[in-house]
């Protein structure tokens, strides 16, 4: 590793403990500190995480990496700053909850920071802000948590992928420990080819609203041509995970993902439901057409039954007629 990259990652160490020492011992991180309670987390979980709070100054890190007489380019090149059009530095992140990105070693490569309030959909200020791509940090090579629950991945031979920072940090707490998150964006392959290195299974969990269930759809299609073996979790009622655990409590969670995770075949025949109107009989054709394309590859005849029935309680048809179908549709495939 290259002594710039090696300086960056000590820029991320010290802001990164400033950030935390900022929320957990001082008057500037008190309505920080009150926010996240009211999340509930609790302070070993803020601890965990190295969670922090950059407050609403513009040069505060700024100052405190001149008084460490760093070079101003490399705080330029860092990502830690912003720089305007007469090349002053400000502080990037102001007045947002840290979260702490670590690379596959555990060394932090990255901030993403949250505001305090609501999303206002009227003001264009972004709910999370992320640390720009750098030479230590390229986003789509990276998981949040992924150094830090390693080792639970590998003894319960699984992972679970999440969308969020919250929802992998409620699910800890939670006690479910083998979570990471893509944040936000769709997976990669590169990021699937760092879990495979360590698992041979992977649960999705992403939220249960609309936009969760087709990333959740475009997850299972990159991960097809992998050997991993995949699950998905579909969650009630528009919730994400951190709001499931909320509502519904630690265990609930653990049995959703541990006993309620659906094969990618079951999850595209409910997905599929929700994509049609099927009050509409041309549609129930349609539907039932996307459907049986993957159920049709299915090798297992028991496999094959099950979910000829799913598909035959969506549609409201006996389950003979979708299996005469999947019959006809086999002869026609050979
Ligand atoms: N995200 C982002 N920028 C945004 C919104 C989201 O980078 N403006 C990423 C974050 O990593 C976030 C993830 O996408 O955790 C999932 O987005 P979303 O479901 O909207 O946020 P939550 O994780 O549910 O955040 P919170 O519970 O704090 O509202
Ligand atoms: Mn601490
Ligand atoms: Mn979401
Ligand atoms: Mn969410
Ligand atoms: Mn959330």
């Amino acid at each position: 590793e290259n002594q710039s990259a090696t300086l960056l990652k000590q820029d991320y160490q010290a802001a990164q403990e400033l950030y935390h020492h900022i929320l957990m011992r001082t008057q500037l991180g008190e309505t920080a500190l009150n926010y996240l309670h009211q999340r509930q987390l609790t302070d070993a979980t803020l601890e965990h995480f190295q969670i922090g709070f950059a407050p609403d100054q513009q040069q505060m890190l700024l100052s405190f990496f001149q008084v460490k007489q760093k070079e101003t380019s490399e705080l330029a090149r860092s990502g830690l700053f912003t720089q305007t059009d007469e090349g002053k530095l400000l502080d990037r992140f102001r007045d947002r909850v840290i979260f702490p990105v670590q690379d596959q070693s555990g060394d932090v490569i990255a901030f993403s920071g949250r505001i305090l309030q609501k999303p206002d959909p009227q003001r264009p200020v972004g709910k999370y802000l992320n640390s720009p791509e750098t030479e230590i940090f390229n986003k789509s090579k990276t998981l949040f948590n992924l150094a830090a629950a390693k080792k639970e991945i590998r003894q319960q031979g699984e992972v679970i992928l999440f969308e969020g920072f919250m929802d992998v940090i409620s699910a800890y707490q939670a006690g479910v420990k083998n979570g990471v998150a893509s944040m936000g964006t769709s997976l990669t392959e590169q990021q699937v080819y760092l879990l495979q290195r360590i698992t041979q299974r992977l649960i999705i969990c992403y939220d249960g609203d609309a936009p969760g269930l087709k990333a959740a759809c475009r997850a299972l299609e990159l991960l097809q041509s992998t050997s991993l073996e995949v699950g998905v979790v579909i969650l009630p009622q528009n919730q994400d995970p951190d709001e499931f655990i909320k509502s519904q409590g630690a265990q609930a969670f653990s049995q959703l993902v541990h006993h309620k995770s659906l094969s990618p075949e079951a999850f595209m025949i409910e997905y599929l439901s929700r994509q049609y109107n099927l009050n509409n009989d041309l549609e129930k054709v349609d539907y039932l057409n996307a459907a049986l394309a993957y159920i049709l590859p299915v090798q297992s005849p028991v496999q094959q039954e099950l979910y000829v029935e799913q598909l035959a309680q969506h549609l409201n048809l006996p389950s003979s007629t979708i299996r005469q179908e999947l019959q006809e549709q086999q002869k026609t495939k050979k």
